[in-house]
């Protein structure tokens, strides 16, 4: 089934080097800038790979290439005012020199200003919606064709969860990748206040276990280790298409699925939601040991009325409790989670209440956000919205914590041995290898290439903000 036919401008004539372009029939070159999570990330990279194989190939930057795709982010205002930002620097410096490139915005913001971002930013060619992603080389092809001059399609489109599977694996044609995430379902139901998500990216729609086993299988026979599930919330995959079977649910039913894939060493996924940690999901850990021992499990606040007025689903006592239940199972659970400081009504004492849980639960990592106000969500129109200043203050206050007690983990870790799945040159310095041990903590070591893709055992001789330094105690040979 189609949604409604995109918008497009009458508008026919094409810039005169766009028109080159077509009447030469040399294929454009794309650059795709991502804003935002790992889902967009995803997102991005499957577009780049459904372009790369309709002929597009890849500019290394944005100075040289044909189209400049922006894949945007809404979860806070400042994350949309960087990529409006960004795409007025590049109509006033880049289209001015070169007015056959194509500027287009894709993902959450295209999805929840559609056709406003052109009249606000006329040198925009094309607004691609969260189900419309698949769609953008037609769309670029009709563009340097001359038979469309703008398009902005937002329309839902039923099945366009399952569109997002092809993989660039470091865009080489040697493939390199050890690491790679897939994209099990979209769309969020949960509604919590202070979120535009359910807005922007839809209802949840899951894809089939054995569509997902075939493209993790297709990543594993071309060299990939670790595999993370991406969703939404993930712990919410195939609930209404899925019945729980022996006690287990959909999504566990998946876990186990993966876990089946031979060369696979490590699942991974992100994020899940407090409420889908049931017994099933906690007792996977105990049996499935490609599982890691690993947790992003955001709370956003240690205070009962404020994850009320949050619509979270859960209290502060349930969350302590699934804590504890994983750190049972998996006593070298790495724990990382979200925060919101300053949500409307946050008293003094509330905040106070998340430094507690963050001191009684020792998060190895946490993000922490200042609340930002998000178009048509229940908290924008709260009463008790806080100003800068106090939101300012906690956030400093909590970040202070966060980084002391996760310091006071990595140090822990200085002379013991740790497992690791070396993934490439670390980015920052390319004259070490990194790694990342199953609490998902990166690891630096003097290594070489041929140690990419190995699991190893390193002694870790320091730790620095958020990294580990190791020596090989064991170099696995193969
Ligand atoms: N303001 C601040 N932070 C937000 N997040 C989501 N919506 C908002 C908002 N309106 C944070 C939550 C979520 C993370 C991805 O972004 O902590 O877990």
């Amino acid at each position: 089934m189609r949604g409604p036919q995109p918008e497009i401008s009458d508008f026919p004539t094409l810039p005169p080097s766009r028109k080159f372009t077509a009447i030469l029939s040399v294929m454009p070159s794309v650059y795709i800038k991502t804003y935002g999570c790992q889902m967009n990330e995803r997102d991005s990279e499957a577009v780049a790979a459904q372009l790369v194989a309709k002929g597009y190939s890849l500019a290394p930057s944005e100075s040289t290439a044909d189209v400049i795709l922006l894949n945007t982010c809404s979860v806070r205002d400042a994350a949309e005012q960087k990529a409006v930002g960004k795409m007025q620097t590049l109509a006033a410096e880049v289209r001015r020199h070169r007015p056959g490139v194509v500027l287009g915005f894709m993902g959450c913001m295209a999805q929840s200003r559609g056709r406003q971002l052109i009249d606000k930013l006329p040198d925009v060619d094309l607004v691609i919606g969260t189900q419309k992603f698949h769609r953008t080389a037609d769309y670029l092809d009709d563009i340097f064709a001359g038979k469309l001059a703008k398009v902005v399609d937002v329309a839902a489109e039923a099945g366009s969860e399952a569109t997002i599977r092809e993989h660039l694996l470091n865009g080489s044609a040697t493939d390199k990748s050890v690491t790679a995430f897939v994209s099990i379902m979209q769309g969020c139901n949960q509604y919590c206040t202070f979120c535009i998500v359910p807005y922007t990216r839809g209802g949840e729609r899951s894809r089939s276990i054995p569509d997902i086993v075939a493209e993790c299988r297709e990543l594993v026979s071309r060299g990939v280790k670790e595999i993370t599930l991406l969703g939404q919330i993930v712990t919410s995959y195939g609930k209404r298409d899925l019945p729980v079977n022996d006690g287990k649910s959909a999504f566990v039913q998946l876990l186990e699925a993966v876990h089946e894939i031979d060369g696979l060493e490590r699942i991974r996924f992100t994020s899940p939601h407090p409420k889908g940690y049931g017994d099933d999901l906690v007792e996977a850990y105990c049996r499935l040991p490609k599982l890691v021992e690993s947790a992003h499990l955001p709370v956003q606040s240690g205070s009962d009325r404020m994850l009320k007025l949050m619509h979270r689903g859960y209290t502060r006592e349930r969350y302590l409790g699934i804590i504890e239940k994983l750190r049972r199972a998996r006593p070298q659970m790495g724990v990382t989670t979200d925060i919101i400081v300053g949500f409307p009504g946050e008293t003094e004492a509330d905040f106070e209440e998340t430094l507690s849980l963050a001191r009684q639960v020792e998060f190895d990592n946490a993000f922490v956000f200042k609340y930002s106000p998000r178009k048509d969500t229940p908290a924008a129109a709260m009463p008790g919205q806080l100003p800068q200043e106090v939101k300012e203050e906690r956030n400093a206050r909590l970040l202070e914590v966060i980084n002391e007690i996760g310091a006071r983990h990595y140090a822990a870790y200085v002379g013991r041995q740790v497992e690791i799945l070396v993934e490439g040159p670390s980015k920052r310095n390319p004259a070490r290898m990194m790694g990342r041990t199953r609490s998902n903590k990166i690891v630096l070591f003097e290594g070489s290439e041929r140690h990419r893709g190995q699991i190893m055992d390193l002694k870790i001789n320091r730790a620095g903000s958020f990294t580990l330094y190791g020596d090989p105690a064991i170099i696995n040979m193969e």
